[in-house]
Formats: C-alpha cells, structure tokens, sequence
C-alpha cells in the first residue's frame, strides 16, 4: 500500500454516521474569503480551474452545517483550506498530487527545507522536469517548485504520464517556499479525521451519507467554440464521465447529501442537474495558451443545500 494511502477514505466507517454536525461560521469564512493571500492555512499550489477567486460566491450558498466534508476533486484545495473541517475525505485521480498533499501532511519541515534554497531558474526546472528526485519529501518539495514556476501553474503528463508543462514567466521574487502557510497547511491534513486517496471521484462518493457536504469541481471546459458549444476537454474528463457525475450527484442530493458542483455553464450541462439551485458566475480566464481564447469565462454553480439539516431535493 503506498505510504500516502495509510489514511484511505475508501473504507466504510463506522463512526462516519454519527459524527456531529459541525457548524460553518459564515462571517468568518466570507471574511477569509476576501482576503485570499493573507489567511492560513490556504492553498498551496496553484492549479488550473483553481476556485480561489470564486471562494466569495461559494461560501453564501454552503449549508449551515454538515458531517463530512468531501472534495473527490481537490485539485488545490481551496475550499477545503478556506473552510477547514473537522472531517473529510479528499482525493483526486493525480497521483503526484495525492502524494505531494500526503508529503505535507507526514513531513513539512522535510518539504520546506528542500524548498527553501528554491529560486525560479529556467535551467533547474528542466533538469527537474526530466530526472525527478526518488524521496517523497524532495519530490514533494519539486513538484510545489514547478507547479509555482511552470507556466499558468498547469499540471499535464505527456503519454508516459510525464509532467510536461514548459516553465512560466514567474517574477524573479516569487515566493517559493511559504513555510507558515505550509504548516497550517499540514496541521489541518494531520487532522485524524481528515483522510486523502488517489481515485476515481466514483470511490469518494460511494460512503457519502446525509448530512455530509459534497462539492464536485471537475475539469470541465477548456473554452468556447465559435458557435458558442462548450468544448469539453475529452482527455480530461469525458462527456460519460460529466453524465456519471450527475447520475451519483442527483441520487446523493435525493438521499440527503448537500451536494455543490461547478461547472461550465451550458444548457447540456445544466440539463444533467434537474432541481439543483443555480448560480451564474464570470469569471477572468487566463489558461487559454493563445490570446484569442482569453477573456471571460461563464460557469455555473449548482447545488441542492438545506440550510438547515439535511439537503433533500424537491
Ligand atoms: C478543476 S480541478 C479542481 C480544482 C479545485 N477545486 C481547486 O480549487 O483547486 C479538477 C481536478 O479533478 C481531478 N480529476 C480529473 N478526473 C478525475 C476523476 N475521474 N476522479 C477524480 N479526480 C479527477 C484532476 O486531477 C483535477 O485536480
């Protein structure tokens, strides 16, 4: 079993059914979500679809209080930094992602020691790129090195499963190591109850109960076409899959799950989600690798939140 699977969420728990509900203090969080660079813990990575900026609108439609805390999709994180539970199960299907969450939990000073001499340097990027250290600590430490140097912060493997993301444009001053963050960052992982799995969102999903609180960020759109359809980015995550999603996400909200998922905003989407609440948000987009594509991006919020207790769909 690899180390980073020591605390899998896969198992069923027999204790998840009767974990208190625990509160969410609005205020706080709105107040946390507005000044995004100045709290800890916060996301450490930077990750494409990342809904740092997007915090302010989440928190308003959050549920008063839930159980667990799920995010199958982590990416970065960032709403499960900004809400910091008490419980929750993370995952995602990116292996060195997992890992290098997993590295920061067991052993932060390890990571931040290979970090600090860390300087933006073209030539070290590419070394790191093609020869990564063996030690999970150094490796963890180089993938936050090139996740903050490589362009746009993109996370992309070639056929191999090789990282393969040209370096970026990052200021000479960027902040590598951020050890305070970092830290709080680890405390809220070493938490017992917060357990983190590399799988399919599928195997994340399967323990929900209700009362938990689900928010389901997948990769969804790349940009707009010229007659104005989403184009999905079929590498990443297929139409089947958008569809397999919204089965599981419609049955959990039936049981009693509250359920939060983002997504483009496009009728073929929003068709996939009947009775869930809508939210249309813009939002500046900056991956498109041409400027042409660059501008702004529709996505939408969808949920099926009780505000009180359990979320039940009408
Ligand atoms: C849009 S990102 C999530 C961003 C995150 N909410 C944040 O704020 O940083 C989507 C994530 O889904 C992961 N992913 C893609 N397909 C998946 C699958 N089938 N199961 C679980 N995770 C998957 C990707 O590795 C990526 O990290």
């Amino acid at each position: 079993m690899p180390e980073h699977a020591k605390h899998n969420g896969n198992s069923r728990h027999p204790r998840a059914s009767l974990a208190s509900l625990q509160q969410v203090p609005f205020q706080k969080l709105s107040h946390r979500a507005c000044t995004p660079f100045s709290t800890v813990p916060r996301a450490f990575l930077k990750w494409a679809g990342s809904k740092r900026s997007l915090l302010p609108e989440l928190v308003p439609i959050l549920p008063t209080c839930f159980r667990t805390y799920r995010e199958p999709f982590l990416g970065s994180g960032s709403l499960f930094f900004l809400l910091e539970p008490e419980r929750a199960v993370l995952s995602d299907s990116c292996a060195d992602l997992i890992a290098t969450f997993a590295a920061v939990r067991d052993n932060v000073d390890a990571v931040v020691q290979y970090l600090r001499p860390m300087r933006p340097d073209r030539e070290r990027f590419y070394q790191l790129r093609s020869h990564p250290s063996r030690g999970r600590f150094k490796r963890a430490a180089e993938f936050i090195y090139m996740n903050k140097v490589c362009w746009n912060g993109l996370y992309r493997v070639n056929s191999q499963g090789r990282f393969n993301v040209p370096y970026g444009q990052p200021r000479p001053a960027c902040r590598i190591a951020d050890p305070e963050n970092l830290r709080a960052c680890a405390r809220l992982l070493r938490t017992p109850s917060v357990r983190l799995s590399c799988c399919d969102f599928e195997n994340t999903l399967a323990t929900a109960k209700p009362g938990d609180l689900v928010y389901l960020d997948p990769p969804y759109v790349t940009r707009h076409n010229n007659n104005g359809f989403v184009d999905y980015n079929e590498n990443l995550f297929s139409w089947q899959d958008q569809e397999r999603l919204a089965r599981l996400a419609c049955e959990l909200a039936r049981e009693g799950v509250h359920v939060i998922v983002s997504n483009a905003h496009h009728d073929d989407l929003l068709d996939l989600y009947p009775g869930f609440a809508r939210l249309r948000l813009l939002r500046a987009s900056t991956l498109a690798a041409s400027a042409t594509y660059r501008g702004t991006v529709s996505e939408a919020m969808l949920y099926s939140v009780r505000k009180h207790g359990s979320s039940r769909l009408r």
